[in-house]
């Protein structure tokens, strides 16, 4: 076990931040000092195995050579430029991005949810120039998460994330995953778009079916309604293919990606079409720091990277890995609901809250994430090795599982007071509210 509270430094660093950063994230009592590949180190040199994956962001995982070289040669040529000037690498990543997903063109932005905002306008914009100023519906998904900011917020389908923000954009409704009924119901000719993330990654990790996708499609031409894909989480690699909607063979009018693009430097970007290409027109949309050289060149070396360490296969490979430990832990254990998932974005409910879990496991050195209260959530870098994964399936077990014979981990309670008994508690709470 660790014990995270006799590092001095730590202890300093920790208590600055809670008197000196607003408390909206259930942070864990741990200060990362660096990173190394599928590891992170603390500041009393503990080494983490990272299922993490900074949310999804570190699918190359920390430090990778490639990315860490051409970061500084980049760095020390050109950060940032104001976007009305070109430079080699927003147009090549856009060119890769493109020939990737059959989309036409490339708006670049930083965080997710900017994408999501510039999806939403695109979507009205588009409406009234070649329809009527009425057509402004967005049918988004009932448990889906689309980001913070409001429009991405009005269109996240979790209440509770909205609820102390009201009112947000109007003419937003959502419908359950995969109830074509609902779907039918909710499209009409005022829906200006639709919009969906094959994946639920926050909502839960639920894949959502091919035929509701295709019944989406449908539904988008028959009432001219653009449809958008959110695949800012499950999308680039993540579910083993290049994007998760890929295997449904459902082409989307545009497609949202951020995350693991620009290797930790914020980048997120807009595909869409080619009748959408003019949609924005001069001036009608922009973005400061969107699409730098730094961030686009740090994407390219991305998507170079996968292809050349052949990624998208390591994925799978260890994604069914992972998955099929993740079922039989699951159905062994008195307080397991199921696993869930593709490639490496995997979840597992448990009937339980799972945050302890989360906190028993980083105490015996491995990072999970906790998403929905209960259910634990895998997001680790594309370079996860089975190796690796018999070493957290060992720990996860352990603390879900100590006593074999059926005793859950509520009934043998507690792993949790040996490593963690922190004077503070940092989290009061046994969810996990603000991870997304
Ligand atoms: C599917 C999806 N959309 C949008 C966002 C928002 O992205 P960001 O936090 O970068 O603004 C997220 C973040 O988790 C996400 O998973």
């Amino acid at each position: 076990m660790f014990d995270f509270r006799q590092n001095a430094d730590a202890h300093q660093i920790l208590r600055r931040d809670s008197e000196t950063l607003l408390p909206v994230y259930a942070r864990y009592p741990v200060v990362m000092d660096h990173g190394e590949g599928v590891h992170l180190f603390d500041t009393s040199g503990n080494r983490y195995l990272d299922l993490m994956g900074g949310l999804g962001v570190n699918a190359l995982g920390h430090a990778h050579p490639r990315m860490v070289q051409a970061m500084a040669d980049q760095a020390g040529k050109l950060v940032h430029l104001s976007p009305q000037y070109a430079s080699r690498y927003p147009g090549e990543l856009a060119e890769r991005l493109c020939a990737l997903s059959g989309l036409k063109g490339v708006f670049y932005s930083t965080g997710g949810s900017e994408a999501v905002e510039g999806a939403l306008k695109l979507a009205r914009t588009h409406a009234r120039q070649n329809f009527t100023h009425s057509k402004h519906g967005i049918v988004a998904l009932r448990n889906s998460y689309h980001g913070r900011t409001y429009g991405s917020l009005s269109v996240t389908g979790q209440e509770k994330y909205r609820l102390d923000f009201g009112p947000g954009l109007p003419h937003v409704s959502f419908v359950d995953r995969d109830n074509l009924e609902q779907l039918r119901a909710a499209v009409t000719d005022g829906t200006a778009a639709i919009l969906i993330e094959p994946i639920l990654g926050e909502g839960g990790v639920h894949p959502i079916s091919d035929v509701f996708l295709a019944e989406a499609r449908a539904l988008a031409d028959q009432h001219q309604a653009l449809l958008i894909f959110d695949e800012i989480q499950c999308g680039l690699g993540r579910t083993g293919e290049w994007f998760a909607y890929t295997r449904s063979g459902v082409q989307p009018d545009a497609l949202i990606l951020g995350k693991p693009l620009g290797g930790g430097i914020p980048l997120s970007a807009l595909l869409v079409n080619e009748k959408l290409f003019n949609a924005f027109g001069l001036a009608k949309h922009g973005s400061t720091l969107g699409g730098s050289p730094l961030a686009c060149r740090l994407g390219l070396e991305f998507l170079q990277t996968v292809e050349d360490e052949d990624l998208l296969a390591r994925v799978a490979d260890s994604g069914a890995y992972l998955m099929e430990q993740l079922r039989q832990l699951a159905s062994s254990i008195s307080i397991g609901v199921e696993a869930r998932g593709r490639g490496l974005l995997l979840g597992m409910e448990i009937t339980e809250p799972a945050r302890p879990i989360a906190e028993a496991a980083l105490a015996q050195g491995l990072l999970v994430n906790v998403v929905q209260g209960n259910v634990l959530r895998f997001l680790p870098s594309f370079l996860l090795q089975r190796k690796d994964i018999d070493v957290a399936m060992k720990v996860i077990t352990g603390i879900m599982n100590p006593n074999p014979s059926g005793t859950s981990f509520h009934d043998a309670g507690h792993v949790l007071s040996k490593g963690m008994s922190a004077s503070e508690p940092i989290s009061q709470s046994a969810l996990e509210p603000a991870s997304v």
